[in-house]
């Protein structure tokens, strides 16, 4: 029988409370006010930061009171720079109780609380009663989740009509069905990759028109690539602050993602796509 996938097996999730020993480590105290413009720097869990949440402000014009969730939304960093940048309403869907308490606590030092609302739930299981959004949003996140059909199905329900989303996500590459899958499942908690026709044909069939599909792979290989040769690099600095196990912990995963895009059995992709009414 194989062995249900856990999220913490895969090692970028170690640790949720080490953003608040970076952030100390940059002369930011423990409980002090901060500037979401800076924390931004360091809390995007994604490819290019905050470049690709501003894409995402512009191409969907997330506007003041505008409602926008994120699913996935680990230390919060996408939906406080939403919500910092456009004064939109955001909620902040988080599977991880550890990320979700550490999103928490970030977001109050931002004093953008009134702004983001954090909920720990897994977004299979979230009930949002009668709640529309304009737009909903999700960075390297819904790979994660099982059920691709059915939580795009709930994506669809969930937005206003004519309401947008922006997606960047993981998907098989075209050497996929060569690759060691269980084991790829296994690093990336990956639980629902699919292939890139499958991956807009299930979008246009729950109801969207897609506006732009963007093959990210080449760019994402350069990007992880340069992040882990850049990691590799503050060895020293790194292990004084989080030690050795979490260095060679975030050395595992971040050498997992090159060799995954180097030998093709993962791709990426940025959609945005409009709900059809
Ligand atoms: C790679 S992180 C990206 C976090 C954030 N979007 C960012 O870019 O900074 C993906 C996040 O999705 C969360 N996640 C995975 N499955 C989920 C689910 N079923 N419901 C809600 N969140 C989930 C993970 O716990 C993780 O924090």
């Amino acid at each position: 029988m194989t062995k249900a996938l856990v999220i913490k097996d895969m090692k970028l999730y170690s640790k949720a409370a080490s953003i608040i020993a970076d952030l100390s480590d940059l002369g930011f105290e423990q409980g002090s006010p901060l500037d979401f413009n800076e924390v931004c720097k360091i809390d995007q869990l994604h490819y290019h930061g905050v470049a690709s949440v501003q894409l995402a402000i512009d191409a969907l014009t997330i506007e003041k009171n505008a409602n926008v969730l994120e699913i996935g939304a680990g230390w919060g960093g996408p939906s406080r720079f939403i919500a910092g940048k456009t004064n939109a309403q955001v909620t902040a869907i988080e599977l991880q109780k550890d990320f979700n308490e550490v999103a928490e606590i970030l977001t109050v030092r931002c004093g953008l609380d009134t702004l983001v609302t954090h909920r720990q739930i897994d977004f299979l299981q979230a009930d949002f009663q009668d709640l529309k959004f304009d737009h909903i949003v999700s960075w390297l996140a819904l790979f994660h989740i099982p059920k691709r059909e059915f939580f795009t199905k709930k994506i669809h329900e969930l937005l206003s009509p004519g309401g947008t989303i922006f997606i960047e996500d993981l998907m098989q590459g075209s050497a996929y069905k060569c690759a060691d899958v269980q084991l790829l499942n296994k690093e990336l908690f990956a639980n629902s990759l699919v292939d890139e026709n499958n991956y807009l044909q299930g979008l246009r069939a729950a109801g969207f028109e897609i506006i732009s599909a963007e093959n990210m792979t080449a760019d994402w290989f350069t990007f992880t690539s340069e992040r882990l040769n850049f990691f590799l690099k503050t060895h020293k600095k790194f292990t004084k602050l989080h030690g050795e196990k979490a260095f060679q912990d975030k050395r595992h995963f971040y050498s997992k993602m090159v060799e995954f895009f180097s030998d093709s059995s993962i791709s990426g992709i940025r959609v945005i796509a409009k709900k059809l009414d």
